[in-house]
């Protein structure tokens, strides 16, 4: 009774800090459940907080004591790495950083080194035909965020080496001018092969060890709009100028560049509507022995279902015999009315309960989970709230984040 009584005064105070918060929940589509494009995120600088203390609990909070005590990688390092995508923005922001510092142990670049960041338009071009089959790269924009990850003890995620999008359109030009006609496949292919080798070589050379997953092909597979084997054929100039077995390549690459300390994924969203492609798709790939594992992205929305779009999935991978990670976890606020919030933190419990168990089981081999972006108001999908924590004066924890960290307060929410 008084149990009851407890959990009642406990919700109502959560009520009553989540109207105080001024949560209004958007309904919004998840962008796992079908989004086809990705656009590229826009940096919001935020000037520097002064905040008081790096995660202080939401007022009113009746959340225990020994769980405020703790952090995600704390909580998880029985289990897997805990990631956050960052841009250098908050790379750059020494409140914030102190943040991530204390609750992760692992970051991926937000966008710093897809290939349009790390291709040299200028120097590639001037240099034709020098250049035809060896791009110039720049690395200057990921190397803040790699010292910070090698002086902090965390792993880097390598996000990612081949895409159809934000690679830019000249890359796959005769003469790397934009309007030019595509290239052949035999140029192509060399493009890929010295690109890969490039940002590979780099990061190994300079930072021995400190990747240890890349993403070697970032979503190539189209339900929708794909080929009769279902690869991404619509505005993917890698399909348009080597063929379907750019995907084959790319990884045939990345095993021949890599000196072994990093595992190699592909990565996809919505896996859970196209997990029997992917392994379709991907099987010559592991027959040659070229890849290791599959990155689930994980945008994932309030109406999502998370035993079917986690735990199932990740099971599914792991049958098939791939190591998984969960790589761009946000998890938005789709449900109407104030109790978003709260769903939103027994969502993330629920997945967290799935998949700590599965790995402690056995049943899923499961190493890293990364959430795309630190706080709210600087996430791709701001509108939707889909993060662990908020600005409020400093960086502030949301319920979300006790839903992570597995709340006895908190029920799950499949
Ligand atoms: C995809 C990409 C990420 C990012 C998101 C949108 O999931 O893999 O790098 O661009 O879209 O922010």
């Amino acid at each position: 009774m008084k149990n009851t009584i407890r959990k009642g005064l406990a919700f109502l105070l959560i009520a009553a800090f989540l109207t105080a918060c001024g949560n209004k929940s958007t309904p919004a589509p998840s962008p796992e459940g079908g989004q086809e494009g990705t656009p590229a995120v826009t940096e919001e600088v935020t000037p520097a907080q002064d905040t008081p203390s790096p995660t202080p609990t939401p007022e009113g909070s009746k959340h225990s004591p020994e769980i405020d005590a703790m952090t995600l990688k704390e909580r998880y390092k029985d289990c897997f790495k805990i990631g956050v995508a960052l841009p250098n923005s908050v790379i750059r922001n020494d409140s914030h950083m102190e943040v991530v510092k204390a609750q992760f142990n692992s970051m991926t670049f937000e966008n710093e080194m897809k290939p349009d960041a790390l291709l040299s338009r200028d120097a590639t071009q001037k240099g034709y035909p020098e250049t035809n089959t060896e791009p110039v790269l720049n690395f200057k924009g990921i190397k803040q965020g790699l010292d910070f990850a090698k002086e902090n003890g965390f792993g880097v995620r390598g996000h990612t080496l081949c895409w159809y999008s934000q690679t830019p359109a000249w890359f796959f030009t005769v003469d790397y001018q934009p309007g030019s006609p595509l290239c052949s496949r035999e140029v192509m292919i060399a493009r890929l092969e010295s690109y890969i080798k490039q940002v590979m070589t780099y990061c190994q050379e300079n930072y021995p060890g400190l990747i240890y997953a890349w993403d070697v092909v970032n979503e190539a597979v189209d339900i929708g709009t794909g080929d009769e084997n279902r690869i991404r054929k619509e505005k993917n100039n890698w399909y348009a100028t080597i063929g379907p077995d750019f995907i084959e390549l790319a990884f045939a690459f990345a095993r021949k560049y890599s000196d072994g300390t990093a595992d190699l994924y592909y990565n996809d969203y919505g896996c859970a509507g196209k997990k029997a492609d992917i392994v379709r798709i991907l099987a010559p790939v592991k027959e040659a022995g070229n890849i290791d594992g599959i990155g689930m992205q994980c945008h994932l929305s309030t109406g999502d279902n998370m035993r079917n779009a986690v735990y199932r999935t990740a099971k599914f991978f792991s049958d098939a015999g791939y190591k998984v990670q969960l790589t761009e976890l946000d998890l938005g606020v789709s449900t109407k009315g104030e109790s978003g919030e709260k769903i939103q933190a027994m969502k993330y419990k629920a997945i967290f309960q799935f998949i700590e168990e599965a790995k402690r089981n056995g049943e899923i081999n499961i190493d890293s989970v990364t959430f795309w972006g630190l706080y709210d108001s600087i996430s791709w999908r701001s509108s939707e709230k889909p993060l662990l924590f908020r600005i409020l004066g400093g960086i502030q924890k949301k319920e979300a984040w006790y839903g992570v960290m597995q709340d006895p307060n908190l029920m799950i929410m499949e």
